[in-house]
């Protein structure tokens, strides 16, 4: 299973993170009646936000993380009979029932094997079902990663910050058709009072994994001393599909 992040300072500051999402969802035209995985619905802001465009719908509000989906079931506490939870790991066969569609924001880039993920969601996507997405991409966090490896060179890097073409050629290898794929620079401004928690809930989570509890807060505050300004050099990777299932020429 894929690690635990802290969801409620995640829900209270990953506020550009939303906002991403939220353009993301436009990139998705609905009838309303769909049934939609958030595929990493973390606290389950965005899957709100989905649910909000679904009047007559579902969502499967999928995450790795055990206490992303109590905050995300706390949230949606109101619409609990139009959300279906599920504690599964992206990065293997899911237990989903087919869908409609998939949404997936900020979550990409944590899986290593793209081609696998892909394959995983075009397995649970109804003939043409579509797919709207994005993570980092190439080029994500750079200073944050020039800033970790001064500081500890030897930390394992846990991102996987793919170019459009890669993610386009492991989309289409799962059998996505009508792929299109494109960064956006989005460079987030971070008081510089807020960057260390920032750095510790929304960034530094897998890093810290491997440092020893007593050094964790030197280990961010030297991470964002080394950083040259007050924000975060964010660069996004967008990708749009549909199952080729169902198309003529594509996969059956
Ligand atoms: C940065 S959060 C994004 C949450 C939400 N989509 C948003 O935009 O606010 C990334 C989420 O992806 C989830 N995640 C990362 N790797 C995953 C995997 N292999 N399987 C399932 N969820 C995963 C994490 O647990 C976390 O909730």
């Amino acid at each position: 299973m894929t690690r635990e992040w802290d969801a409620a300072t995640y829900d209270r500051v990953a506020l550009s993170h939303h906002d991403w999402a939220t353009v993301v969802l436009d990139r998705l035209t609905l009838d309303g009646d769909e049934t939609v995985l958030d595929a990493g619905c973390g606290s389950g802001k965005v899957t709100e936000q989905l649910l909000a465009r679904l009047p007559r719908g579902r969502v499967v509000a999928l995450d790795g993380s055990a206490r992303m989906l109590v905050q995300a079931r706390r949230r949606l506490a109101a619409h609990l009979d139009r959300v279906t939870f599920v504690h599964a790991d992206l990065a293997r066969s899911l237990p989903v029932e087919p869908v409609d569609a998939v949404v997936s924001s900020a979550t990409f880039h944590w899986i290593a094997d793209h081609r696998a993920l892909f394959t995983n969601l075009a397995a649970i996507l109804r003939p043409s079902g579509r797919l709207v997405a994005q993570c980092g991409g190439l080029g994500n966090v750079a200073s944050v990663r020039r800033a970790v490896s001064a500081v500890r060179p030897l930390l394992p890097d846990p991102w996987h910050f793919a170019t459009p073409e890669d993610a386009g050629a492991d989309l289409a290898a799962a059998g996505f058709v009508d792929v299109r794929t494109w960064l956006t620079p989005a460079t987030v401004a971070v008081p510089a009072d807020d960057m260390e928690s920032y750095l510790a809930s929304v960034v530094l989570g897998s890093h810290l994994e491997h440092v020893a509890e007593a050094e964790r807060s030197d280990f961010v505050r030297a991470v964002a001393d080394r950083l040259p300004g007050p924000e975060i050099d964010y660069v996004r990777l967008n990708v749009v599909g549909r199952s080729g299932r169902g198309s003529v020429g594509g996969a059956t």
